[in-house]
């Protein structure tokens, strides 16, 4: 059956829309509403990051796992676009190269997740929460019914976002916006352009994860024909062929700052899964950002069932990043980090008991607060320098 659909008509099961009648009059309205970003400017971010791969340049990418409607205000965006442009001055002033800030902002609405179900609080059978995009965080069998109508709120947020970021990079505070590429519903409508000027006016930065990164799936293939920087994340069973795939059908041309691998293996595992990819690059002809990502392979749960994270695996991740890339004379690019400017308590600090998460406020993954996300960038900086 799958031969019959091409990426611009596949079904989304990441979304799990209940009917297809309402995906399609939204799909139809997002065709016609405006780009949330120019072409000139994705180019710009993809300049910037050809002088990341280059190793004249760094990455700082980084904002909530979720973003949630409800926060959406000038007010947390201002706050947002400060923190991010101050982590990045920290590694401009560490290493003494050129930062450039990227948030986890303005479309970061969609949630990949493993299990479709989870137990409610009596127990019921309940859809997993997917992002505000698709449903919403209560545990009730309402809030979680997707809800197609909602991408069309996500855009209309994410254009007020955008135009805040405008007002700060008018102020002086340049940062690109990314998220994850997951709801074909959304993306597909918002890739516009022919040719050479094909983009994907979603956001500057598209990264595809984890979960669907095949090298021939359908969100693959709904970023190959767009001119955007694109970034991959690679998790600890990633292999060389994959790299290679991924490059084939990503990057065929080898344009410079077009591919980025954001690496997300867990502490433990950089040293015995990096050097095999850095390889397989340098076979395939192929120079990418290589970006760390400290949050996503160490994950763990709490003795409450809460996820978490300790600051102890994520700093140790960046150091294996940093180490094992410059011993093999590659460039640490970037880092890619999961943080907010909200003093929460949903990473743990060694000090702290894993136990007493007094503010965990997060819609999905635990973020880093202000200080640990200090911590975590100037780590990097100080072993990148
Ligand atoms: C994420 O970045 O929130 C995420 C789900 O990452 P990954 O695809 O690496 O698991
Ligand atoms: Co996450």
């Amino acid at each position: 059956m799958s031969a019959l659909f091409t990426a611009e008509t596949a079904p989304a099961p990441e979304a799990g829309w209940p009917e297809t009648r309402a995906v399609e009059q939204v799909t139809a309205r997002l065709r016609e509403l405006p780009p949330l970003v120019g072409l000139e400017d994705c180019l710009e971010l993809r300049r910037r990051l050809a002088e990341v791969a280059a190793g004249r340049a760094h990455l700082v990418q980084g904002g909530d796992c979720a973003e949630l409607f409800a926060e959406v205000s000038t007010h947390t965006v201002r706050r947002k676009a400060a923190q991010l442009g101050e982590l990045a001055d920290l590694v401009a002033v560490g290493t003494g190269r050129p930062t450039v800030p990227v948030g986890r902002i303005a479309g970061q609405f969609a949630k990949p997740r493993s299990e479709p179900f989870e137990p409610g609080p009596l127990g019921e059978r309940l859809p997993v929460y997917r992002g505000d995009a698709v449903n919403s965080p209560p545990a009730t069998a309402e809030a979680r019914m997707p809800d197609p109508g909602r991408l069309l709120t996500a855009h209309r947020l994410s254009a007020e976002i955008n135009r805040q970021l405008d007002a700060e990079a008018a102020a002086g505070r340049r940062v690109f916006t990314s998220h994850e590429a997951l709801l074909l519903d959304y993306e597909l409508p918002l890739t516009r352009g022919l040719g050479a000027l094909r983009h994907n006016a979603s956001a500057h930065l598209l990264w595809i994860g984890e979960r669907t990164r095949q090298p021939a799936g359908r969100h693959v293939a709904a970023l190959a024909d767009t001119a955007n920087p694109v970034a991959v994340k690679l998790g600890p069973t990633s292999t060389a062929e994959d790299l290679a795939e991924l490059a084939a059908v990503l990057d065929p041309e080898r344009i410079p700052g077009r591919l980025s691998f954001v690496l997300r293996f867990g502490a433990d595992r950089v040293e015995s899964v990096l050097p095999g990819l850095v390889r397989a690059a340098a076979e395939a002809g192929l120079r990418p950002a290589w970006i760390c990502d400290p949050m996503h392979g160490n994950t763990e749960r709490s003795p409450a069932g809460r996820k978490i994270r300790r600051m102890t695996n994520v700093l140790a991740e960046i150091r294996a990043f940093t180490r094992v890339l410059r011993s093999l004379g590659e460039h640490p690019g970037g880092i890619h980090l999961e943080l907010t400017p909200d003093d929460v308590t949903e990473c743990v600090s060694d000090h702290h008991d894993a136990a007493e998460q007094p503010r965990y406020w997060t819609a999905c993954d635990p973020r880093l607060n202000p200080g640990q996300a200090r911590l975590a960038v100037a780590t990097f900086a100080e072993e990148a320098a």
